[in-house]
């Protein structure tokens, strides 16, 4: 209906990737100096209304029920790209719920800036493309361009200065390979450093920094292959390796950025030590003290006891992998 109501709602869920996004060629873009494989999860979701009103010249944001002055800047600026392709100025009411406690080291800028760009885009009645909505969501926050799809996806680096071959793409679908996922929440306090701040202290002071680029493209190709083989035991040793090297290249930065507490290590050594027994699990951790445990659906049973058993874990969380941004009923 191009006459409105200029309403629409989206559901996204968050993506953890195994070969991990870090450091940005343009920060202004946001495009990575590397690509990325990503799962997408299915239980924890963003879900988002998004209505703009054609008098209106501001954008109201609730997160949770909360309004939230940072977010609502972060989300005006994502929403000012759809009204350039809209050529449009108007407002719009932004209500916003995540299932899972955010800033917490759990992707929820991903799903929230999925779901948003989905939604906004439809609300504006713009015709995008999966890739283009891809492009847009990664303006907004980098790993949400991973969020569009279900599954295993890969993002690309992309060559093009102006990023719009920095998009992501599935791989495989979740179905075709339905690995679960544990998350260990080791704290539930908001993270000290975000990833824009720490990949900019990486860039500017980790001796590491051209070794970590010059790596990925092989980790890649491996877990790539990894992916299209349903081959567990090299994704867990590819993935591993690519979430350590992640963290020493952070690790190593002026001053070290330090994301881990010790339960975060503890699980760690859990998971390892699982592995050693014979049972299909690793582990990643991202820019938080969270441990993702990703295992056969026969193991997670076994995975969340041993977990859940680490001094210092709160809570663990369960999911398998789910589908990409999608439309849901509005109010729903
Ligand atoms: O795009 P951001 O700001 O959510 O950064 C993501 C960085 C990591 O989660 C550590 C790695 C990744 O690829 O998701």
């Amino acid at each position: 209906d191009a006459h409105g109501p200029f309403h629409a709602a989206s559901q996204a869920q968050p993506n953890i990737a195994l070969i991990k996004y870090w450091g940005k060629r343009d920060a202004a873009l946001n495009l990575p100096v590397v690509g990325s494989i990503s799962i997408t999860l299915d239980s924890l979701w963003t879900r988002t209304q998004v209505r703009f009103t054609p008098e209106q010249t501001y954008d109201r944001v609730s997160l949770n029920g909360r309004s939230d002055e940072a977010e609502a800047k972060r989300v005006t600026a994502c929403l000012n790209l759809l009204r350039e392709r809209a050529g449009v100025a108007w407002g719009a009411d932004v209500a916003s719920q995540n299932n899972f406690p955010t800033a917490a080291g759990l992707a929820s800028s991903a799903s929230g800036f999925a779901a948003l760009v989905h939604a906004g885009a439809n609300a504006l009645n713009l015709q995008l493309s999966d890739a283009e909505l891809s492009v847009l969501a990664r303006r907004c926050s980098g790993s949400a361009a991973r969020s569009i799809f279900g599954g295993y996806v890969e993002w690309a680096h992309g060559q093009r200065a102006d990023g719009t071959d920095s998009v992501a793409t599935p791989l495989l679908d979740a179905d075709a390979w339905p690995l679960r996922v544990a998350v260990a929440i080791t704290s539930t306090a908001a993270k000290q450093i975000g990833s824009s701040e720490g990949m900019n202290r990486t860039a500017r002071t980790s001796p590491y920094q051209s070794a970590w680029i010059d790596t990925q493209e092989a980790d890649l190709a491996t877990a790539r292959d990894a992916i299209h083989a349903r081959d567990f035991d090299a994704l867990a040793l590819i993935s591993e390796h690519s979430c350590l090297k992640m963290h020493a290249l952070a690790m190593a930065s002026q001053p070290g950025l330090l994301y881990w507490n010790g339960a975060t290590m503890e699980c760690m050594h859990r998971v390892r030590a699982l592995r050693q027994q014979g049972v299909p699990v690793f582990f990643t951790v991202d820019a938080g003290p969270q441990v993702k445990a990703v295992c056969a659906p026969s193991a997670i049973e076994q995975v969340k006891a041993a977990l859940r058993d680490v001094p210092g874990v709160l809570d663990v969380h369960d999911t398998g992998l789910g589908a990409g941004v999608r439309a849901i009923a509005k109010d729903a």
